[in-house]
């Protein structure tokens, strides 16, 4: 048996901890024959309530957990951490404007971006899913200063996943037969699912579908599909959301086989997006490191989408610099 490894969950005692934390335990993440201690991070007031999916998680007699711990302290509860997967974060109350939301948020992840730099593994994996994901994780990788900023990444997975269901739906394919989809930019209604380099088995997408299809119902139901989510569950996506933090930390951690898959990650200046924000970018990942795939042709369409996903994320950035330092 190998060695246990230590995987922190925040908002542990929320909904989208309440799947996540099963399927880490059960091995999903990062395979059968991985133990892993969880370390559970909520707010002093949720504690109670996290005591209870700790008794769950005892329950499930999961082979693989081999120690679980719940905190209210991120230093404590990020003590070791090999992958944190941040998913706490402060939702936005009646009447609280994109600011306000923006700093709240922003506090939370400098904090947690601190704790990390100084008591996480060196070669410790971040993914941000709480919301806004991209630059929770642009404020938690700049006050990690004794960390590798490629150490830090937001979640696109979940819209990645959405669109080779849609993809898949309107082929009449499966998602396993879809390759080369594309999420690019922000974790948000500005993001740009591109299918102009997608494979369907052998073929192009683009000679499947039509341009009309792509724009007027593709993109946008990929980029509102939360909403959607919301309106018919009353809650927001939690399994869903939970299942591509599974992925992106799987794929991340053991390797896409030369797939291509969408992080969040620094930028780089890779197709023009100047370093300074974290944008969807298309990688495929091996022994523990994502690459960008280079060398893509970008059309007209595709690149005045990029630059206005990139054009949101410097406004979030310009909203919270001074918490940047
Ligand atoms: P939830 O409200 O059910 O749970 C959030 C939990 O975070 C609560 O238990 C809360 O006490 C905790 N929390 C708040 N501040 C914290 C802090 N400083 N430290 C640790 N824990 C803290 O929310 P849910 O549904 O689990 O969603 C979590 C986040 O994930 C939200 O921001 C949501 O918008 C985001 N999300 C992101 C997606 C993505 O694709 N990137 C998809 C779906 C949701």
């Amino acid at each position: 048996m190998k060695k246990p490894v230590k995987v922190a969950i925040t908002g542990a005692a929320g909904q989208i901890a309440y799947s996540l934390i099963f399927r880490v335990a059960s091995g999903s993440m990062l395979g059968p024959d991985q133990p892993v201690i969880l370390q559970l991070l909520d707010i002093p007031d949720a504690l109670e309530k996290l005591k209870g999916t700790v008794m769950e998680v005892d329950d499930c007699a999961f082979p693989l957990v081999t120690e679980t711990i719940a905190s209210a302290d991120p230093m404590e509860a990020f003590d070791g951490t090999d992958y944190a997967l941040l998913v706490g974060a402060r939702p936005r109350g009646p009447g609280m404007e994109r600011k306000d939301l923006l700093e709240a948020n922003a506090k939370i992840f400098s904090v947690q971006g601190k704790a990390l730099s100084e008591k996480a593994s060196r070669d410790v994996k971040v993914l941000v899913v709480g919301n806004p994901a991209n630059t929770n994780a642009l404020i938690a990788q700049s006050n990690a200063k004794k960390l590798d900023p490629r150490q830090f990444t937001a979640m696109v997975r979940l819209d990645h996943n959405r669109a080779l269901s849609q993809l898949a739906a309107k082929t009449g394919s499966k998602t396993t037969d879809i390759s080369k989809m594309i999420i690019w930019g922000n974790h948000s209604a500005t993001q740009y699912p591109d299918i102009t380099h997608t494979l369907v088995g052998e073929k192009a997408a683009v000679n499947l579908v039509d341009q009309e299809w792509v724009e007027k119902d593709f993109i946008p139901t990929v980029q509102q599909r939360g909403a959607a989510i919301i309106k018919a569950r009353g809650l927001s996506s939690a399994a869903s959301a939970a299942s591509a933090a599974v992925d992106h930390m799987h794929d991340w951690a053991l390797g896409t086989n030369g797939k291509w898959v969408s992080m969040g990650i620094p930028s780089d200046g890779s197709y023009g997006i100047k370093p300074g924000v974290v944008y969807g970018y298309p990688v495929t990942c091996a022994n523990g490191k994502y690459e960008i795939v280079q060398g893509l042709s970008i059309n007209e369409f595709s690149r005045s989408r990029m630059d206005a996903t990139e054009q949101e994320l410097r406004e979030e950035r310009a909203a919270i610099e001074e918490l940047l330092k």
